[in-house]
């Protein structure tokens, strides 16, 4: 049985591979600082493969024993945070990796981990035609995606100088259960459940690929079990749309109008106009997406009324 010490897992993302993990027969130590983000209750507990540790990446001070993967999720990762507090951002997604680092660095050579490392297509920057393969120019925008590039920046000279085996993965926009209602996704139905208007940055024309989480984390334990070391994997649906159409398509699933249900606010600075990733990488070892928006938000919106009671 392979043991993942899995960072970040209680998180929207980290919480769907654990999962995951865990029903592919992975052993799973789970390392989870527990900020807002992370979720509660997810019986997790009732594997006996399974480990929670209440830490923060930035302090730990030693790695548990005959890991072979570390995965690491961990990182504050809402980019309107990033904006008005971006000293937490640095330390978890920047710091934090330097100490995760260390402390493969610190192991006997034949016991250390590879450094699998959940990254993003915010680091490519904005690129209005086109997509980005893995070789392209890391040119963030914002303190979120600054914080993300300077990991994997960091990732690649601990390779080089130390030789930390690593794998960096990169995805576009998730969505899915749990997400924490800041985001996009979760956000517009948790306005429209409480009759709110949803709001908007600037025009909403601003591109982004969307994912489905079970898709990514399907494709990041593929990129573990298949891919290869010192490589960098982009991860997406190739499903694009402008933020104010997902909003709209979400709107319009509810059974209501999109212009008596939006508020356009001012644009968030350092706004990006498009993110589009190539990933035939991913696609090699025999991954592809599953889902898509359109079939998912009928989904997304039985769950919630289950909940909620209407929407
Ligand atoms: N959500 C997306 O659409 C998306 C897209 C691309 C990449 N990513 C990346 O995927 C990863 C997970 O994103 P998410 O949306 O699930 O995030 P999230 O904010 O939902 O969860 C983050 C988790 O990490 C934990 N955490 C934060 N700082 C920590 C620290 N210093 N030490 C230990 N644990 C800490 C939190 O308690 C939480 O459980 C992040 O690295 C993010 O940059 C996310």
């Amino acid at each position: 049985m392979k043991r993942l010490l899995v960072t970040g897992g209680l998180g929207f993302i980290g919480s769907h591979f654990v999962q995951m993990a865990l029903e592919r027969g992975y052993h799973v130590i789970n390392v989870d600082k527990k900020t807002y983000a992370a979720r509660k209750n997810l019986g997790f507990e009732s594997f006996p493969h399974y480990e929670l540790i209440e830490a923060d990446i930035c302090t730990m001070t030693h790695l548990p024993p005959g890991v072979d993967f570390v995965v690491n999720f961990a990182a504050e990762s809402h980019v309107d945070n990033s904006i008005t507090a971006n000293r937490v951002f640095f330390e978890s997604n920047a710091y934090g990796v330097y100490n995760l680092l260390e402390l493969i660095r610190a192991k006997n050579e034949t016991d250390r981990p590879v450094f699998l490392h959940i990254s993003t297509d915010e680091v490519y920057g904005s690129h209005m035609t086109g997509e980005c393969t893995e070789d392209n120019k890391i040119y963030p925008s914002s303190p979120y995606s600054a914080t993300k590039a300077a990991a994997d920046e960091l990732i690649y000279a601990w390779y080089k100088t130390y030789g930390i085996k690593y794998i960096i993965c990169r995805s576009c926009n998730n969505y899915g259960i749990g997400q924490h209602p800041e985001k996009l996704f979760s956000k517009t139905f948790d306005h429209l459940f409480n009759n709110k208007k949803m709001t908007v940055h600037g025009d909403g024309s601003y591109k982004r690929e969307w994912l489905y989480v079970g898709d990514n984390c399907d494709a990041i334990l593929t990129v573990l079990e298949k891919g290869k070391t010192g490589e960098v994997y982009n991860i997406s649906s190739k499903e694009e749309h402008s933020v104010v159409d997902v909003v709209k398509m979400i709107i319009t699933g509810m059974g209501r109008k999109p212009e008596e249900w939006i508020e356009f606010i001012p644009n968030r600075f350092g706004q990006d106009g498009r993110y589009a990733i190539n990933c035939d990488k991913v696609k090699a070892l025999g991954w592809k997406p599953t889902m898509t928006l359109k079939q998912y938000i009928p989904q997304y919106a039985e769950i919630y009324k289950k909940t909620y009671g209407s929407v």
